[in-house]
């Protein structure tokens, strides 16, 4: 099932998410109806506040990669409970854009390389090490967990000039493709 994805605006975007247990209600349909909404609005990474649900579960497929970078291509994760344990020094900066804050695409800094721990849709427990774009998207999909979005981290400049796109986004004044929740 589709679900609507809430927008920029909305107060559960800026919630710290709750970890789940294994016998959290509903989890694989959950986690397969994420999936669906991702493709359907041909995003890359999708976390469970944007879908209105404050826990910390993320899901990230990066097929739209496929023919520059197979391996990338293959990259495919369900997340829930991750921690980030360890970020390089190292920053790079990367375009992204979020399914929530349609048409806003802005470069971004972040560390090129994490160390985290997670358990998988199974809630087998893994500690991983990702680095370039699987480290950039994972890390987009976690900052939505703490309630952060990545037009924080953009420069005062560049937030001045895109402001008025947010404000419009919040009072729901957006087209976009796929299904959307504004702000109440
Ligand atoms: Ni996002």
């Amino acid at each position: 099932m589709i679900l609507p994805v809430y927008t920029y605006g909305n107060a559960i975007l800026r919630k710290q998410a709750s970890n789940i247990d294994a016998d959290y209600p509903g989890l694989k349909t959950l986690i397969n109806n994420m999936y669906q909404t991702m493709y359907n609005a041909d995003g890359i990474g999708l976390a469970a506040p944007q879908i209105g649900l404050p826990i910390r579960l993320l899901v990230i497929d990066l097929s739209p990669f496929k023919e520059d970078n197979p391996e990338l291509g293959e990259f495919k994760i369900t997340m829930i409970n991750p921690r980030i344990i360890e970020q390089s020094k190292t920053e790079i900066m990367m375009e992204e854009g979020c399914l929530s804050i349609p048409g806003v695409y802005e470069n971004v800094m972040r560390p090129q390389k994490i160390k985290i721990s997670y358990f998988d849709a199974d809630f087998n427990k893994h500690t991983d090490e990702f680095s370039g774009q699987k480290a950039r998207v994972i890390q987009h999909e976690y900052d939505h967990l703490e309630g952060n979005l990545f037009t924080d981290k953009i420069s005062p400049l560049r937030r001045q000039l895109i402001k008025s796109k947010l404000i419009n986004i919040s009072r729901g004044k957006t087209t976009c493709r796929y299904k959307t929740t504004k702000a109440l």
